[in-house]
């Protein structure tokens, strides 16, 4: 099984990204958590996309191309993958379409934005994996730990109030375009278009996918 997940920041797409993996058993490959491991190791790509994404921009479509197509390429993909964050531009699409990786199934979550300003203020990540939680909607069983590890949480730094609003400007403008153009693939051949009411709790939006998914 091959998904794209579409959905402005905040909108659930890591939050259900763990659902779906844990359900279908194909990983989950976030270019978010790609570029924020790089920054972690100090890589040249680190220190290049640090300073873009701390501004809430987006990194160039050539650099995030090239990872994806080498993550996708390797063997834990051969079953299928999930798309996270990837591609949100017109350009990105096109690279996919260019190099013949299809999908299944296009999931949006629809959220308004400012249901995603107040929920990014609880958001709490553990960098290591991934892991999404929020203070009030998705605690953890402790507070500030992961579940599986107990290592502390932390506030993503892009997720100050002036950088997400920054983040959704960029969304509408070049992300949300792509609704249109996934509506259109999915009339012309087989895959899903899917859209989902992110405004409802983690646990019914995971229900949800999972009868639409099979
Ligand atoms: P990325 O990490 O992809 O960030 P994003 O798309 O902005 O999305 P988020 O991770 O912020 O939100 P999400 O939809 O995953 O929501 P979550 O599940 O965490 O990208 C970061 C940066 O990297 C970009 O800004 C850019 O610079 C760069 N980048 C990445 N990919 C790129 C690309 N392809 N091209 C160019 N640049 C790229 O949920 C949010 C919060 O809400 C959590 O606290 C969660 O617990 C809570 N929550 C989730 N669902 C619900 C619910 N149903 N009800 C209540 N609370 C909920
Ligand atoms: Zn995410």
């Amino acid at each position: 099984m091959r998904i794209i997940l579409l959905g402005a920041p905040g909108a659930g797409k890591g939050t259900q990204a763990q659902f779906i993996m844990n359900k279908y058993g194909i990983p989950q490959i976030s270019t978010g958590d790609m570029l924020r491991a790089a920054v972690k190791a100090g890589t040249p790509l680190g220190l290049e996309a640090k300073k873009v994404m701390d501004a809430g921009q987006l990194v160039s479509d050539e650099l995030i191309i090239g990872l994806v197509k080498e993550r996708v390429a390797q063997d834990d993909c051969e079953k299928g993958f999930l798309l996270d964050g990837f591609p949100r531009t017109i350009p990105q699409a096109d690279a996919m379409a260019e190099n013949g990786i299809d999908v299944d199934f296009v999931v949006e979550f629809d959220v308004p934005d400012d249901v995603i300003v107040d929920r990014m203020g609880g958001r709490r990540v553990h960098p290591g994996s991934g892991r999404v939680y929020h203070t009030v909607y998705n605690p953890p069983k402790v507070e500030g730990k992961d579940d599986v590890t107990g290592d502390d949480l932390v506030i993503r730094p892009d997720d100050e109030e002036s950088t997400v609003r920054k983040r959704l400007g960029i969304y509408h403008d070049q992300t949300a375009p792509l609704i249109a153009y996934y509506t259109k693939v999915a009339a012309a051949g087989n895959t899903q278009y899917l859209t989902f009411d992110g405004t409802q709790a983690v646990e019914t939006v995971s229900a949800e996918l999972a009868e639409k998914l099979g």
